[in-house]
């Protein structure tokens, strides 16, 4: 197969290793800033070590379709010639993803919490030294503004994961998770758009490129998805969290249903921006 016929096949795999890095990121801000109890804190940074491990081997196959597509077909994968292109183009992302697992391992066996936040920066570091940021003729606060929209993005990412009321969580314990998780989210999350919007804004090139270019377009579907969660985050808070306390069946079951959507609405931002990163671009780019 030749190269831009492994675009879709790069997409999937970009796809999987989005999902591994944010969701590993995610439960080790989770677990190290204390979203989840003190008893549960030590299997979610197991539970993120593991995730970390499989974002390495995604990171890893990356590599490779890169080189493969640099090369000029699957086949050509291990080409030993162009790999040193390859790696010239993407050492420091590789390294920076290879130093988060690093950090999730060292979490987990040195029962050190506080090492997790390194998972968390790692994985930010990785997509801020790549992607189209990197591309631009002055990229400024670029990379930074994509690092920390990615860390905020992991952080609501887990979140499904980390609030789903299992039977065995307790109503108390169920609920002062949720508390904790809306206490960050409500200074964070406008944090996540505003990034957001300013990157799309200087990727496309400014307002009418935005409004009027492929990429632009998927960027803003991508906002409304992000939007549609956020009014969902905004009921959980307002609604559920106190149902949780009033009446818990009914408010467990209401948890369910929006975290669910979330998690698909989630899911629908990343197709988005794996899309416009792989199978589009920004117009002047
Ligand atoms: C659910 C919420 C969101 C998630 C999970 C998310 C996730 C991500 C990820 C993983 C990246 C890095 C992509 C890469 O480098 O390959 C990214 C980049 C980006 N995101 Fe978001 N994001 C979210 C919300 C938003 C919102 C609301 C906007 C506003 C329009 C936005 C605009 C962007 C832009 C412009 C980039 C840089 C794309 C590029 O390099 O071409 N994101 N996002």
């Amino acid at each position: 197969m030749a190269g831009d016929a492994l675009a879709p096949l790069m997409l999937a795999l970009k796809l999987a290793l989005y999902a591994a890095a944010l969701l590993s990121s995610g439960l080790a801000l989770h677990g190290a800033l204390g979203v989840v109890e003190r008893s549960a804190r030590a299997a979610w940074i197991r539970f993120s070590a593991l995730v970390a491990a499989c974002a390495l081997v995604l990171g890893a196959l990356k590599l490779l379709l890169l080189n493969a597509q640099l090369a000029g077909g699957l086949p050509r994968a291990f080409d030993a010639e162009s790999f040193s292109w390859t790696w010239a183009m993407q050492a420091e992302p590789s390294l920076a993803l290879a130093t988060a697992c690093l950090a999730a391992f060292a979490a987990w066996i040195f029962q050190r919490h506080w090492l997790a936040l390194f998972t968390a920066l790692g994985f930010s570091a990785s997509f801020a030294l790549t992607g189209h940021t990197q591309a631009l003729a002055a990229p400024g606060l670029a990379p930074l503004a994509v690092g920390l929209h990615v860390l905020i993005a992991s952080f609501w990412l887990a979140a499904p994961l980390s609030l789903w009321p299992r039977t065995a969580l307790a109503d108390e314990a169920l609920h002062r998770r949720l508390e904790r998780f809306s206490a960050g989210a409500v200074f964070a999350m406008p944090v996540l758009f505003l990034a957001g919007l300013w990157l799309a804004w200087r990727i496309a090139g400014g307002w009418t490129p935005l409004l009027e270019s492929g990429y632009g377009r998927l960027l803003l579907a991508k906002l409304a998805a992000a939007s549609l969660a956020l009014g969902l985050g905004a009921l959980n808070k307002q609604f559920v969290t106190v149902l949780i306390v009033k009446a818990p069946e009914r408010g467990r079951a209401w948890l369910k249903r929006t975290l669910a959507a979330d998690a698909l609405l989630f899911l629908t931002a990343l197709l988005l921006i794996g899309w416009a990163t792989t199978l589009t671009g920004p117009p002047d780019l």
